[in-house]
């Protein structure tokens, strides 16, 4: 959708669907409707908003013809009782108004929220939420024809063209516009990464997901750089080069630069994503039921990708290093084996007990890369554990870290762009734990707190005074039923999160 910023009357603007925001209460939908349309005029719907039940309640929606205003219809959509907004709910009623929007053929959308205080939120950071919500949720799953991607083409025929918030005063249009700009460029990102996951895995091996990477750093003035197996021979990287040694598609390590010009001083934010194209466990294979999922293993990569399409669009004034290991990981006559020992790019030696703890041996190597670049933040983003999967589900990411700074930075841009984090814990007792016998390192640290020891295991790679978080979205990265913001299958989690991350950082 195209997005734009108007000041005005409401009731004057031309379009299809007048979207209005309602407060759940008992006069639901009056003091919204008495703004737009004067009190009097309000007052003949209240018996139509009674009939229909419509309350305000959250997600719910009431559409109004044949009131005085300029727009076909009036949608009325829900936010929830007031104490409770927040800007999940606000995303979630900008979904429902552009899903409806959508099925009712409206091509025009105008939204005017209420004045006063919704929520708290000051005009920016609405308009921000509206246009995530909105463009998240009219996203549709790519269908894969033999040339490429293309999308359903009934569904772009039916999807709203243009959207316009209005507000009331000159102030509130320019943080408005901000606003908007910032929902498109975050919501850009997410449906990048979505885009990516969602691609079948032999339409992703590492080497076109490093096409990926370049043609965005085309699009972005970024600098993009791929290192194939010769390269990463040179550079002792045995944990990439041993997961990848069970596959025919070649491993790559993509690495991309985002720098504002003369940002020299700037500070210097890595994001680390593990790009396992295809996770089918290697010799310690997976079972066969739901290993169809496993092609979203490089959730963690497309959630960089994504952060940094963001990051570039909105020129943030930082300097960000993309890292991404990119590999498959199967099981083969050449692949690596439980008991087998590598040595990694930091020239610890890890011994592998289980092939199927591979996003760790990929990671070693490419954290060791990050860090050499004496970056002040390291975060990597993985589906790394089942165990974070059963323990948080799909509404949490694992968040483990030894950085207060960055903890408390992941939890607030998590609170906002409700891709939220769990602090869990990560203590020298989880380090320990993967102290091999035969070997520095091993890559399996027992049953126990999977995510913790999982999270000890790369610690190892990263040095002590470079502020790091490890964050595992084994859980989030995928999901099995549509949700508020987008259809069934990849979510793009992390995008967002690590964007809104790195403008903090930042600021
Ligand atoms: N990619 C998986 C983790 C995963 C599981 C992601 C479920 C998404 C959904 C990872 O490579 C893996 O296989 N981890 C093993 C590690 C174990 C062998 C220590 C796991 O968690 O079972
Ligand atoms: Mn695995
Ligand atoms: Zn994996």
């Amino acid at each position: 959708m195209r997005w734009s910023v108007g000041e005005g009357q409401p009731a004057k603007a031309a379009g299809n669907l007048l979207v209005l925001p309602v407060v759940e209460d008992d006069k639901a939908g009056q003091v919204e409707l008495a703004e737009v349309l004067g009190k009097k005029e309000a007052g003949r719907w209240r018996k139509t908003l009674a009939a229909a039940g419509f309350k305000g309640a959250a997600k719910s929606w009431q559409t109004l013809n044949g009131a005085a205003v300029a727009a076909d219809w009036i949608l009325l959509v829900g936010l929830g009782p007031r104490d409770r907004i927040d800007l999940d709910m606000v995303r979630c009623a900008a979904a429902v108004a552009a899903r409806q929007a959508r099925a009712m053929g409206g091509k025009i959308l105008l939204v005017s929220w209420p004045s006063g205080h919704l929520g708290g939120y000051d005009q920016r950071t609405l308009a921000r939420c509206w246009v995530e919500g909105a463009e998240l949720a009219l996203d549709k799953v790519a269908q894969v024809a033999a040339g490429g991607t293309r999308r359903a083409k009934e569904a772009d025929a039916q999807t709203p063209q243009r959207g316009k918030i209005l507000v009331s005063d000159r102030r509130a249009v320019a943080a408005a516009r901000t606003g908007v700009s910032e929902g498109q460029a975050f919501a850009a990102g997410t449906l990048l990464a979505r885009r990516l996951v969602n691609l079948p895995p032999n339409h992703l091996t590492p080497r076109l997901l490093a096409n990926e990477a370049r043609r965005l750093a085309r699009g972005a003035d970024m600098k993009c750089t791929v290192l194939g197996p010769a390269r990463l021979r040179e550079l002792k990287m045995g944990g990439l080069l041993g997961v990848s040694k069970g596959s025919r598609e070649e491993p790559r390590l993509i690495v991309l630069e985002a720098a504002p010009r003369g940002g020299r001083k700037l500070p210097l934010i890595a994001l680390v994503g593990k790009g396992v194209t295809f996770d089918a466990g290697g010799i310690s294979l997976k079972p066969a039921a739901k290993m169809d999922e496993m092609k979203a293993d490089m959730a963690g990569a497309a959630a960089v990708l994504g952060a940094l399409a963001t990051v570039t669009q909105l020129n943030m004034p930082v300097r960000v290093i993309g890292v991404i290991p990119a590999t498959e990981n199967l099981p083969d006559g050449a692949a690596i084996k439980p008991a087998d020992v590598l040595l990694t790019a930091a020239g610890k030696t890890v011994e592998v007990l289980n092939t199927d703890a591979e996003g760790r041996l990929i990671l070693a190597d490419a954290l060791h890369y990050a860090c050499r670049r004496k970056p002040d933040f390291v975060i990597d983003v993985a589906t790394l554990t089942g165990s974070c999967s059963l323990a948080l589900g799909g509404h949490f990411a694992g968040l483990m870290s030894t950085s207060g700074e960055l903890i408390e930075v992941l939890q607030q841009a998590g609170g906002e762009t409700f891709e939220r984090v769990w602090h869990l814990p990560l203590i020298d007792k989880h380090r320990e734990a993967m102290k091999g016998s035969v070997s520095d390192l091993k890559n399996l640290g027992g049953r126990d707190a999977g995510m913790s020891t999982a999270a000890g295991f790369l610690s190892h790679f990263v040095p002590e005074n470079i502020a790091w978080a490890h964050l595992d979205i084994a859980g989030t990265a995928w999901s099995r039923a549509k949700g508020d913001l987008g259809p069934q299958g990849a979510t793009g989690f992390g995008s967002r999160l690590l964007a809104r991350t790195v403008q903090i950082l930042g600021a």
